[in-house]
């Protein structure tokens, strides 16, 4: 057994409370069965996401006390925009309150109705910012990236003869840009190889059109590139980043997830896109100093980002998901293999193999193991999704429950905890019910929709 070794120590501690299965049957009824509405005091494990969420190290914690307060100019924001630029080598940033907020930026910039945006795969509000500015998302990740049990160690590739084929198809000039998400999100939390990023990049070049890189949940990422990608094996976290950021030519990410701390931004070489999206800073974000963060985040935020370029900062939440993925593996829960970054996976399709789409099994299932277990997932899958015009379902290619790692946060008996009630529940899952919506939002659904049991 491969045991994750943490290579850090506690020393503040959050006590949390495991209420009864009774009170978490009328807790997740109040919530409406969205696992979204319950309320943390009813919650033992929160594994619902990885953002905002994860442990800060005293280093991070120490920086905030040094912020320097000003509406503009401030030396806390001269420190994170130095940060940015050595990691990435790129001149310009510009800061944001989190990853949607850039999203909206670079969309009102880039995409204009009619625009088609290829990517490895859509992320929730990326897909809604494209489409309200009248875009399009197209998904051309590699056939395996679909799959749930797979070898490829890089599930997130592109295809490259897809994006090439898409680009002729239509014209380079209908392409607002081509997006990379590192960690790919939606499918398990699955990386590109930097590899592949070249080829995608070779292409871009091609036909002259921009590479946007999502890097949220580029620290997983990095981690893949480093311990599976044998030709940049001796290559260092740092160089690796250097490497992959010379092939964009604007990255933005959620610094709730990358950095380990809260906010936002996006770096880019391209003066012209750079004035554009400037413009829309103060209007939506804040003045270009802060961008609607506090001066404390961006403190934490710049070392956090310090600390993304050491191995043993960001290998920790990748051993912990490879060891609660594997202990599911083995006893036959069906999961998304090879273990990602971000979280572990359940194909709920496969574990509720009798609830049909259109009554959200995973979104089930989330509810029966909070029911069983007290811990709250995130449903990835059919209800994350957005109705058509005509009010018909979208059905997701993949329909997950998604336990997210939050970094440094759990310990692993905590995670054991998790894996044996997974496995009490897989043994009794024919007592899951489907789901239907009784209040449905239009957009981001998932977000706030009530539910009850069909
Ligand atoms: N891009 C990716 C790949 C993300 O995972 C997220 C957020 C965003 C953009 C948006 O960033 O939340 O700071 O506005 N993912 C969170 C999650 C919400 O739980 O997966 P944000």
């Amino acid at each position: 057994e491969q045991i994750p070794l943490e290579m850090h120590k506690v020393r503040i501690v959050q006590k949390l409370e495991l209420p009864t299965v009774e009170r978490r049957f009328e807790a997740i009824t109040e919530a409406g069965n969205n696992t979204f509405l319950l309320k943390n005091r009813d919650i033992f494990l929160d594994m619902l996401t990885d953002s905002g969420v994860n442990a800060m190290s005293d280093r991070q914690q120490a920086a905030m006390l040094i912020a320097d307060d000003s509406y503009a100019g401030s030396e806390t924001f001269i420190r994170l925009e130095s940060k940015l630029r050595e990691i990435f080598g790129m001149k310009f940033f510009l800061p944001t309150h989190q990853g949607r907020a850039c999203e909206n930026i670079i969309s009102q910039v880039l995409v204009k109705p009619g625009s088609i945006v290829p990517m490895n795969y859509h992320f929730t509000t990326t897909k809604s910012h494209i489409n309200l500015n009248g875009g399009r998302v197209e998904e051309i990740i590699n056939d395996t990236g679909l799959e749930i049990k797979s070898n490829n160690p890089f599930k997130g590739n592109m295809d490259i003869d897809k994006l090439e084929n898409l680009i002729k198809k239509h014209g380079s000039d209908k392409i607002a840009f081509v997006r990379m998400e590192a960690g790919t999100n939606l499918i398990g939390g699955q990386p590109f190889s930097l590899e592949n990023l070249s080829e995608v990049r070779k292409i871009c070049d091609k036909y002259g059109i921009l590479l946007v890189l999502d890097a949220s949940l580029l620290s997983d990422n990095l981690y893949f590139i480093k311990t599976r990608e044998e030709k940049f094996k001796s290559m260092s976290i740092r160089e690796i980043t250097r490497k992959l950021a010379s092939l964009c030519d604007v990255i933005y990410f959620s610094g709730r997830k990358l950095g380990c701390a809260r906010g936002g931004g996006i770096c880019t070489k391209n003066e012209d896109v750079f004035i554009k999206m400037r413009e829309l800073v103060p209007l939506y974000e804040g003045f270009l100093t802060y961008g609607g963060m506090s001066v404390r985040e961006m403190e934490a935020l710049t070392i956090g980002l310090e600390e993304t370029m050491d191995e043993n900062i960001i290998n920790q939440g990748p051993q912990f998901i490879s060891f609660m993925v594997n202990e599911l593996d083995k006893k036959g829960v069906p999961v998304v293999t090879p273990a990602g970054g971000l979280g572990c996976h359940i194909n709920a399709m496969e574990f509720v193999d009798h609830i049909p789409q259109q009554e959200y099994p995973a979104g089930a299932l989330a509810v029966a193991l909070y029911i069983a277990s007290g811990v709250r997932g995130m449903e990835r899958g059919t209800l994350s999704e957005q109705r058509n015009p005509d009010g018909s379902e979208v059905f997701s290619n993949m329909e997950l429950l998604r336990l997210a790692m939050p970094r440094r946060v759990f310990t692993l008996s905590q995670v054991k905890y998790a894996v044996d009630r997974i496995l009490w529940l897989y043994e009794n899952r024919k007592l899951i019910e489907g789901l239907k919506f009784i209040d449905e939002p239009k957009i981001l659904r998932f977000f706030f929709g009530r539910l009850e049991p069909v």
